[in-house]
């Protein structure tokens, strides 16, 4: 199921909508995770159906489906697919975590899911009703992250973001991104800055395609472009997602977060990360404790497997997270509120049920 297009641009060469912008659904008949393959954005639509725990294990490895909220939702749906497909809703569980070891949400998730029981009918309910939250959170954590940046920079305001953390990560509007594209819909968006994420290009390929979707100002730029920017004060605020934030609000993200939070502080400009609750791990200490997942390095050697980059005799070094130290974060924003200068109290604050009546 292939649509080619040109990047970016819908059929009438317009800027496309996101209507048809998705990123995991489940299929009934046949039982099937279907997912949209984002390693062929913006090029072309495609989608794929898994209709085994293999295929799937293989699309979440490959990154078809990635950002932390959306893996979840393919590891809630896959629980019930494996479940379909001869495996235990816990052994579907570990086998699709140990696809990609830092988004917490994936383990998370499916075992959320696979703790429900064995009826796959009952699973399929659970992990439709997690799919559907995910979507609510994310509109919580726009408004909550716009209103935070109306109030600690100037608006209309530039924002630079990193990676993709919009439909295609979330379902919903997406975290960072969706605080973007508040702000876009409040008429309170200047600018987006998109690093174009290296090496595998989430930014350039994905969140342009959203933000030109959407009709929203943006442009990319080379990540290591971002110190420029900011040393001439053309940003106001940077929004970022996470994949995992321990307990103490140290926050692991995509490669390349952390050098921004060092700008950031610099420059004197919010950084802020935006995540549900359920990216806090409060299992997790602190961010010396978060597993970084190693990846391929002909990642980095070649250009999105096509081009080579570097002599056959190179090595290359490929960690695709890295960790922003807590006193860096201006403020986590999740679907819950703001905890501002995160530490182990304000998260553990924040986590706590609440008292009200
Ligand atoms: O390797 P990826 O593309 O899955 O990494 C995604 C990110 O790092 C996102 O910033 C993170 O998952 C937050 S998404 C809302």
């Amino acid at each position: 199921m292939t649509t080619p297009r040109e990047p970016g641009a819908g059929h009438d060469g317009a800027p496309d909508q996101t209507d048809d912008l998705f990123a995991v659904a489940w299929v009934d008949d046949p039982p099937a995770v279907r997912l949209l393959d984002q390693t062929r954005l913006p090029g072309e639509v495609h989608v794929i159906d898994c209709r085994d725990l293999a295929t799937l294990a293989e699309a979440i490895r490959s990154l078809r489906v990635r950002g932390a909220p959306a893996l979840g939702v393919a590891g809630a749906y896959g629980v019930v697919l494996g479940a379909l497909t001869g495996w235990s809703p816990g052994q579907a569980a570990a086998e699709l975590a140990a696809q990609r070891p830092t988004a917490v949400n994936l383990g998370w998730a499916a075992e959320r899911i696979a703790a429900r029981g064995n009826d796959p009918r009952e699973l399929l309910a659970a992990a439709r009703e997690l799919d559907e939250a995910n979507a609510v959170a994310c509109r919580a954590m726009g408004r909550h992250g716009a209103d935070l940046i109306g109030e600690l920079a100037a608006t209309p305001a530039r924002v630079l973001t990193h990676c993709n953390t919009g439909m295609l990560a979330c379902q919903g509007i997406g975290t960072a991104f969706g605080v973007a594209r508040t702000l876009h819909e409040d008429g309170r968006l200047s600018h987006l800055w998109v690093d174009e994420t290296r090496p595998l290009l989430q930014g350039a390929r994905l969140t342009a395609y959203e933000a030109a979707a959407l009709d929203m100002p943006h442009a990319v730029l080379a990540d290591a472009a971002a110190g420029s920017l900011l040393g001439r004060a053309h940003v106001d605020a940077i929004v970022v997602g996470s994949d995992r934030i321990a307990a103490n609000g140290d926050v692991a993200n995509k490669i390349g977060t952390y050098p921004l939070a060092v700008l950031a502080a610099r420059h004197g400009v919010p950084f802020l990360v935006v995540a549900p609750v359920s990216t806090i791990d409060p299992a997790t200490p602190d961010g010396a404790a978060i597993p970084i997942e190693e990846r391929a390095p002909d990642e980095v050697r070649r250009v999105l497997g096509q081009v080579d980059l570097t002599p056959a005799g190179s090595d290359a070094a490929n960690p695709a997270f890295d960790v922003t130290p807590a006193e860096l974060v201006t403020a986590i924003v999740t679907e819950r509120g703001v905890i501002r200068d995160p530490d182990t109290d304000a998260v553990a604050a924040h986590l706590a049920p609440s008292t009200a009546a």
